[in-house]
């Protein structure tokens, strides 16, 4: 069996800045150590996701793509890849066109949670500063983009206590972001990030990771901004598995479940939880979380469990191939059946 794992374009040729360099450095580590775990097992090539990648993929005799592409370019970002491999009827691994949709657009996202009875922050969606005129808004308030990630446009000065300071960042985050911009319900308590993998009535939850940000430099927020991200790595404490009773874990893995399967995600997620007063709020989910060895949050949860970061990476592809054998989609090539 032949696969194929497709990252995207460097976003450093696409609109260059340290970010944009530190994330080609991550995708292109991920890369390496992916493709060293599954070329034990499989004939494996990393490709980039241009406009020949399908052509690529059928001269290559590829079977199962290991997708690890974000999108550069456009409103559909984490969909664009999965829509042209669907077109061409080649499978790939993780959510559908659908789930990353979803999971991309807080907002579409937090209005299915609430329409399961899923706990998540009260939120309001501002697409103009006129919306803001009459509104009755409990304070404090934290703004933030509806689809970007990595807390891009979740900076320090994102949360507000009142009216005047809200109506200055909305005004900002507006000329940036695409609108809507979202308000959101301030949740303070212990956050946490659930690894969820697998599919139907096979699902699996790995250790719960609890971010602590009580080690960071006495003037910045507790929550996860962008600076703390970017500048003070260093004093987050992750704790695998999270010190938490055992009704407390069961409630926080069974939400993660539940959020995972109302935004119709597949093979692996991280959903991104704040418990408080014993309810856990889902925040959002990340529908193709980080899988760089040693940095990522998934590496963290899967190291702590038999399986191991090498194990992980085998389990997204046994899962991928599980999944649509299900469906009896598996396919074209008789050999991959007996995998
Ligand atoms: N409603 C909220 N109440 C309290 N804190 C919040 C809320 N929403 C977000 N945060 C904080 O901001 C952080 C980033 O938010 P969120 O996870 O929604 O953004 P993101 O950019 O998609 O992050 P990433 O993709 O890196 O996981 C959270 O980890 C949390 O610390
Ligand atoms: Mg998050």
């Amino acid at each position: 069996m032949k696969i194929a794992i497709i990252t995207d374009k460097s976003r450093m040729d696409f609109l260059p800045s340290e970010e944009a360099f530190k994330e080609d450095e991550q995708k292109r580590k991920t890369v390496e150590e992916v493709k060293k775990i599954l070329s034990k097992k499989y004939d494996c090539i990393s490709l980039v996701a241009d406009d020949n990648i399908i052509n690529q993929l059928k001269t290559e005799g590829v079977d199962l793509v290991f997708n690890l592409c974000n999108g550069i370019q456009g409103d559909s970002k984490l969909a664009q890849l999965p829509a042209l491999l669907e077109f061409a009827n080649i499978p790939y691994t993780g959510s559908s066109i659908l789930g990353h949709t979803l999971a991309i657009n807080k907002i579409y996202s937090s209005k299915i949670f609430k329409a399961r009875n899923i706990p998540t922050p009260d939120f309001i969606s501002i697409y103009g500063l006129e919306d803001l005129k009459g509104l009755d808004i409990k304070f404090p308030v934290l703004i933030k983009p509806n689809d970007e990630g990595s807390s891009r446009g979740i900076h320090q000065d994102s949360l507000v206590f009142n009216m005047e300071t809200l109506m200055e960042k909305v005004k900002e985050e507006l000329q940036i972001y695409n609108p809507p911009i979202m308000l959101n319900e301030y949740i303070e308590g212990r956050e946490f990030s659930v690894g969820v993998v697998g599919n139907g009535e096979d699902i699996r939850v790995l250790p719960i990771q609890e971010v602590d940000l009580s080690q960071l430099p006495k003037d910045l927020a507790r929550f996860y901004s962008f600076e703390v991200k970017a500048y003070h790595k260093d004093k987050v404490l992750y704790h695998i598995p999270a010190p938490l009773t055992q009704d407390e874990k069961e409630l926080i893995e069974s939400t993660a479940i539940k959020a995972y399967k109302a935004l119709s995600l597949r093979d692996y997620s991280r959903v991104d939880i704040i418990l408080k007063d014993n309810i856990p709020y889902v925040l959002e989910i990340n529908s193709l979380p980080g899988l760089m060895k040693g940095k990522s949050s998934l590496y963290r949860m899967a190291q702590a469990t038999e399986l191991g970061y090498e194990g992980l990476v085998l389990k997204i592809v046994d899962t991928a191939i599980k999944r649509y054998s299900m469906e009896g989609e598996f396919f074209k090539n008789p050999t991959i059946v007996s995998i």
